[in-house]
């Protein structure tokens, strides 16, 4: 394959959650849903792979990879443990989690919400309660101020529509809902959540690239059922997508495709290689993701991949994968779709909510026992793609 080159600037970084890898996360609602016996989480996060504790040395091995950005999310029930109690200790950690990464040289990707909210704030409906909106804004205000100088970009609420669709009509994430109409209710409470941050983070922090990330998936109507496609997209894409009007750019993150026929979601094509989270390998979905985030946002909004990855325990087919997905990325930039960056998910093997510890998407792994960690030959390949710019 030819080298292809990357334009100037375009970022390249891996990624992480707070709850997935920091351990020890006790005040929110996924530990809570993890101990619920009408949860299907396959055994709890406990200490995760205690980046808590370990963030100074993980970071010095993901700079030393070659990676420019390093993407984590602030743990909201660590910085307001209980309502209007704001923890400057939890502030401060992450205050120097942002400088050390701008001491290495990589830009600090911060994400508000990465699917955990306090226990106080499920107490009270959580995101289907408009107060929440009103109070994730308020924590925004007060954990930009403290970030302000040191803050990248960020990332107000990741993936709303997986929260809204698995909490509350699917009934796998907290609080295990299963009703169309509570799922409704809480996209638009996301929604008024992520303007609410917008419009905090840049009176408190003003200059920092500030947008949402939404999961993203290539739907193909086979059987005719292009009908139900756009039945699926609205509520789990398209309103989202709708509602980033505005914002600095778009985080698109994606893993798969789906095939939909008149009824709903179809099984995988005769033969087809399955991942460990039981979807399709299939990394051509980025670049099909990428067109239509662009088409419908009708350019308006950079575009940022957040997230891409693959859960495998064979580390030559998440270097396969990847390879392919770049090749996507590279046909979209010369259609001149303008994507700003790559952050592979994971940084880490680590705690794959409901799934647990099994599926691995880590650069890196990370021994469950003694939680020392191995770099994979695909974190060295990126790392390089990284360093080089160029695939
Ligand atoms: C989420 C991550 C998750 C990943 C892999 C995304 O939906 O943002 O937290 O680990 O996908 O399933």
């Amino acid at each position: 394959m030819p080298v292809q080159a990357f334009p100037e600037g375009f970022t390249w970084g891996t990624a992480t959650a707070a709850h997935q890898v920091d351990g020890g996360t006790w005040n929110n609602d996924w530990w809570a849903w993890e101990h619920d016996p009408r949860s299907p989480c396959v055994e709890p996060s406990g200490d995760a792979i205690d980046h808590w504790n370990r963030w100074p040395d993980d970071l010095r091995l993901l700079a030393d990879l070659g990676f420019g950005a390093y993407r984590f999310s602030l743990e909201w029930s660590r910085i307001e443990p209980e309502e209007g109690e704001f923890s400057t200790a939890a502030l401060d950690h992450y205050r120097a989690m942002c400088w050390q990464c701008l001491e290495l040289g990589m830009q600090p990707v911060v994400t508000f919400h990465h699917f955990t909210s306090p226990r106080w704030v499920a107490a009270d409906d959580g995101w289907a309660n408009p107060a929440t909106a009103e109070r994730f804004g308020r924590f925004c205000s007060r954990a930009a101020s403290h970030l302000a100088d040191v803050l990248g970009v960020v990332c107000t609420i990741n993936e709303p529509n997986v929260v809204s669709f698995y909490g509350y009509r699917g009934g796998v994430f907290p609080p295990g809902e299963r009703s169309s109409e509570r799922r409704r209710q809480a996209n638009h409470v996301f929604i008024e959540g992520h303007r609410r941050a917008v419009d905090a983070i840049r009176a408190a922090a003003p200059g920092v690239a500030v947008g949402l990330t939404l999961s993203m998936t290539d739907y193909q109507a086979v059987d005719g059922g292009e009908a139900r496609v756009e039945k699926l997209r609205e509520p789990m894409e398209d309103v989202f997508l709708h509602a980033t009007e505005g914002d600095d750019f778009l985080g698109v993150q994606v893993y798969t495709r789906m095939l939909v026929g008149p009824n709903g979601p179809a099984a995988h094509p005769p033969g087809a290689r399955v991942t460990q989270m039981g979807y399709e390998f299939y990394p051509q979905a980025l670049e099909a993701c990428l067109r239509r985030a662009s088409s419908v946002t009708r350019g308006a909004v950079p575009l940022l991949i957040t997230e891409n990855g693959i859960g495998t325990a064979d580390d030559a087919e998440r270097i396969e994968y990847v390879e392919t997905a770049l090749g996507g990325v590279l046909a979209c930039l010369s259609d001149g779709i303008d994507v700003r960056g790559y952050t592979y998910w994971s940084a880490f093997d680590n705690f794959e909510w409901a799934f647990g510890y099994r599926p691995t998407f880590g650069l890196v792994a990370v021994d469950r026992a003694t939680f020392e960690r191995a770099p994979k030959p695909s974190a060295a390949w990126l790392g390089e793609i990284a360093r080089q710019n160029s695939l």
